[in-house]
């Protein structure tokens, strides 16, 4: 594998041990209330100096109102009767040990190192991995279809996708290709919930991107896609999905750059859409 990008590596690490942190969240009768904090047993965050990053304050108040909006999905798509929960760019995420259920197969997808250091920390935390399918996948290259198809998914049922905090990583024709291979995974009745980086209307997307890696990254910057909301809404009615809601915005400022002798005010937004 090329070197992957420190910050990548952080923000992995960082939003799950910031998960771990917050209080409340729910869970399955047979899911384990602890396997947030069990799965980053011993890992640390660490920034492009070595130095641990602090978790905590303005970092966990970015990452506290996603948990619940996607916790909330799972539980909503669980009792509905969906059998097959589909997370993509899984990271250190615990919801497939969170909301364990009988009826229910987990998939998550990530890049081949993630999921060789994902399966061992699972092991390490003795963790109850029934109805969990690991699947290795590099998203710039493979298809997300086949990949599924591989680790078992079943494309006649439906399932709820779930890409938290991936698309921003990606390259934008990479989202493109991936929104497609989920819709063409999606059964009726399936639901896609996913983060979208959202600049204002009337940025040059490419603009926004080139600023925050200069101003913020000094040129290594491992973000990708940042886009408008109608981009994005127009993005999602082309391969297929129907974003719900649409006239409600639900979402939390992320970070604000300087273009053209404006500010940009990335804003993170929760997408959720059906087939
Ligand atoms: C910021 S992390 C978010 C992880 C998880 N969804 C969460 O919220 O805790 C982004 C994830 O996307 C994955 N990712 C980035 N590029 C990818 C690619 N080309 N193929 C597969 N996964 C990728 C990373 O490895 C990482 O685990």
């Amino acid at each position: 594998m090329s070197e992957e990008n420190p910050t990548l590596t952080m923000i992995r690490k960082f939003v799950s041990i910031g998960r771990a942190e917050l209080p409340g969240r729910p869970h399955t009768v047979g899911g384990d209330p602890d396997a947030q904090r069990a799965l980053v047993f011993g890992m640390q965050a660490v920034g492009d100096d070595g130095t641990p990053i602090e978790i905590g304050g303005a970092l966990l108040d970015l990452l506290a109102p996603r948990a619940p909006y996607f916790d909330q999905l799972v539980v909503d798509a669980i009792t509905s009767g969906v059998t097959q929960i589909v997370n993509i760019g899984v990271g250190f995420d615990d919801r497939a040990l969170r909301f364990r259920d009988p009826h229910v197969t987990f998939f998550e997808i990530d890049l081949a190192h993630v999921i060789d250091e994902k399966r061992s920390q699972l092991e390490k935390a003795g963790a109850d991995q029934t109805g969990l399918v690991l699947a290795a996948a590099d998203l710039h290259i493979d298809d997300i279809g086949e990949v599924l198809n591989r680790a078992g998914h079943d494309r006649s049922k439906p399932s709820l996708f779930l890409a938290e905090h991936l698309f921003l990583f990606l390259e934008q024709l990479d989202v493109e290709i991936l929104l497609t291979g989920m819709a063409g995974s999606a059964a009726p009745g399936s639901v896609l919930a996913v983060t979208a980086e959202v600049h204002p209307e009337g940025f040059d997307s490419a603009e926004v991107l080139s600023t925050a890696d200069q101003v913020m990254f000094g040129g290594t910057s491992p973000l990708h896609t940042i886009l408008s909301r109608e981009t994005w809404l127009t993005l999602f009615a082309d391969s297929g999905w129907t974003v719900k809601d649409v006239g409600i915005l639900t979402a939390v400022d992320h970070f604000a750059v300087p273009v053209d002798g404006q500010t940009a005010q990335i804003q993170t937004q929760f997408l959720t859409a059906t087939i």
